[in-house]
């Protein structure tokens, strides 16, 4: 049931869109909306619908001692982080987006490739930190 919601929500979300990379609150609302909300705090419609929380992600600074773990991220999208919540052990919306090929510093100062949408998507959600 849980994984044919969350088809639905894909579906319903649109295929990728063209490889330039589309601005992130855009990509952000179409695909991470329905379960994170629109001000990322983990009351989007499909969050009840879910058996697991959906976590606040203005929340994510804070919780990492005052730095955004923008790498953490990254691999949370394009689906390297394993998260039952996104699909499992698929690289669910590493698939479904485009935005060409894009490189993040890791926090160890390594090189970490994605894609550009999932930056844009993660600068977006940066600048809904709080404080
Ligand atoms: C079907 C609902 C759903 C959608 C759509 C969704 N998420 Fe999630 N997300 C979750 C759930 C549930 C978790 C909780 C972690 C888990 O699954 O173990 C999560 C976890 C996360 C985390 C890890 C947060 C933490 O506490 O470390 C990040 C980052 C994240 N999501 C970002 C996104 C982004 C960005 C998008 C859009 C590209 C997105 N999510 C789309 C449900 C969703």
């Amino acid at each position: 049931m849980r994984h044919a919601l969350i088809a639905l929500t894909l579906t319903l979300a649109g295929p990728a869109l063209a490889e330039d990379p589309a601005p992130g609150e855009e990509l952000y609302l179409s695909r991470c909306g329905a379960c994170h909300g629109v001000a990322a705090r983990g009351d989007g419609p499909m969050a009840a619908l879910l058996t697991i929380p959906v976590p606040d992600l203005t929340q994510l600074a804070v919780r990492n001692g005052g730095m955004f773990p923008r790498a953490d991220v990254v691999r949370a999208i394009d689906g390297r982080l394993s998260l039952v919540g996104h699909g499992g052990p698929m690289p669910v919306f590493g698939r479904l987006l485009g935005g060409g090929s894009a490189v993040i510093d890791g926090p160890d100062g390594s090189v970490i490739q994605t894609k550009g949408d999932v930056v844009a998507i993660a600068r977006h959600i940066e600048e809904l930190q709080a404080e």
